[in-house]
């Protein structure tokens, strides 16, 4: 063909995810077309894609299919294709059954496969190789997440002229749990490929440091790690720093004040049978997120007759994730056992107890829920951020409601003013659901009032600028 190859072009700015900030949708005559994913981190980059000269490198979310190079929403997309096996063994495995648990405090156990492992390598190199392909001479490149910790180093090898950052979206375990990794020095070894590590919370970054002294030995100076070469000469710096992550504030406060969105809010309160107190979760079905603590300390405050159905009514919004995955499946089950004997001792004709949702939802339905609550649960047993917790306090423009927040989620180092709780601490947990739910509309409307303002200032535009400045300054003092 006549026409130049996509391959042929080079990038200044290249960002390698898991996945491409696509969805395949329907149009209207059942055609397939493609539709940008909603969420943060593609909001955030669209602008520096447009301005830079960008490309994305992911996989487009189906197994044993693959996708010539194209663009779309302004962004140049480089398909990395995944077959059946190595969605099982790279993605499902060693991503999501052995990274996963072992980097959220191993809330269920992680298992260790060699031949995950491999596969797991052997993917890295495949986004790597597509990587270093797609990258102009003295780019930057923008590597995200748990999935894709040895693409750092394998770019590196490849092309040294790139400037790397890596970020970790998820929390980073401590050394005494990290240690249990049969891989952990090529993993450790991976992430400093990058001149750039960032994670959500500074105790991240401090256990990152502290795994990095212990199984490499290297010198940990103010966040600078001194990177040795095989023969253990100094060879370069990696710095590793904290850099939560947000949400597009403004984006959210304006479709909070939207009629129809607004009005759809009253909707789903009336459709709930107009309760004084709408209590609600969002999350993904992850066994991180501590939904059964959640469901199983509002079983509680009804037994107790603190709440009652009518007066009150938690909404859960569980969307499928990861179902292939055994604990997610078995979660499933728990979940829903859990709701169904609750709602089976409490329900009445004209009232439920948790109205249980496993499905996703657009943003717009989001805002309508966020909207209709008064008081957000967000119990997660380990989280690196959670976006819900700013998402529900940045729609609520008019301070009303109060946020319930685990302190094993990232987004505490920031909401300090919401109720915060020890989701594992049952009774607590019922003792902070109260405390928001009696809350005294001057001292609710005073902390939300603090927490908005916090995340309007440091919203996810902010936060990949701060942290993309930062990877260019490293390599000035360089
Ligand atoms: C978390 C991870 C992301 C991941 C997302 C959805 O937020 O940090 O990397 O994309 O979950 O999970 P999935 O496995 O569907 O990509």
């Amino acid at each position: 063909p006549a026409e130049p190859t996509a391959e042929s072009t080079k990038f200044d700015f290249v960002v390698v995810a898991n996945r491409l900030p696509i969805d395949r949708i329907q149009d209207a005559d059942g055609e397939p077309e493609w539709r940008r994913s909603p969420g943060g981190l593609v909001t955030a980059l669209a602008p520096v894609m447009a301005t830079a000269d960008g490309a994305w490198v992911g996989w487009h979310g189906a197994a044993d299919e693959e996708l010539g190079e194209f663009n779309h929403s302004d962004m140049h997309l480089v398909p990395v294709p995944l077959s059946v096996e190595d969605v099982e063994l790279y993605y499902e495995g060693f991503s999501n059954s052995t990274l996963w648990p072992l980097y959220h405090d191993v809330i269920v156990p992680p298992e260790f496969h060699r031949t995950w492992w491999d596969r797991y390598e052997e993917i890295n190199r495949r986004f790597a190789e597509a990587t270093a392909r797609t990258a102009a001479p003295g780019a930057t490149v923008w590597v995200q997440d748990y999935q894709l910790q040895l693409v750092p180093l394998m770019l590196r090898e490849a092309r040294p002229d790139l400037r790397i950052g890596f970020f970790n979206h998820i929390p980073f375990p401590p050394l005494e749990i990290f240690a249990q990794l049969p891989w952990r020095r090529q993993v450790l070894e991976g992430l400093l490929g990058s001149d750039l590590v960032g994670f959500q919370r500074q105790s991240d970054a401090n256990n990152f440091m502290r795994c990095v002294r212990r199984y490499l030995g290297y010198t940990v100076k103010a966040q600078h790690i001194h990177v040795q070469d095989a023969g253990g000469a100094p060879q370069r710096i990696c710095r590793a720093e904290a850099h939560p992550i947000s949400i597009e504030s403004r984006e959210l406060a304006r479709l909070a004040t939207d009629p129809e969105i607004r009005a759809r809010a009253a909707e789903i309160r009336a459709e709930l049978g107009n309760p004084e107190t709408v209590l609600l979760g969002v999350d993904r079905l992850d066994y991180t997120k501590g939904i059964r603590h959640r469901i199983k300390a509002f079983g509680e405050l009804l037994e107790d007759g603190k709440l009652t159905v009518g007066q009150a009514c938690l909404v859960q919004v569980a969307s499928p994730s990861r179902e292939r995955v055994e604990s997610y499946a078995q979660l499933r089950e728990e979940v829903e056992g859990a709701v169904g004997r609750i709602n089976g001792e409490f329900d009445t004709m004209g009232h439920t107890a948790v109205r249980y949702l496993h499905h996703s939802y657009p943003l717009r339905e989001m805002v309508a829920l966020y909207l209709a609550a008064d008081v957000m649960l967000v119990t997660a047993l380990r989280d690196g951020m959670n976006l819900v917790a700013k998402e529900f306090t940045a729609t609520h423009t008019d301070n009303h409601g109060m946020l319930v927040l685990s302190e094993f989620a990232g987004a505490a180092d920031q909401l300090r003013h919401a109720v915060l709780v020890n989701p594992h601490d049952i009774d607590g947990l019922k003792a902070a659901i109260m405390t928001a739910v009696n809350m005294p509309q001057a001292e609710s409307t005073r902390r939300m009032r603090i927490m908005r303002r916090q995340i309007a200032v440091n919203d996810v535009a902010r936060w990949s600028r701060i942290f993309l400045e930062s990877l260019a300054a490293g390599h000035e003092e360089d």
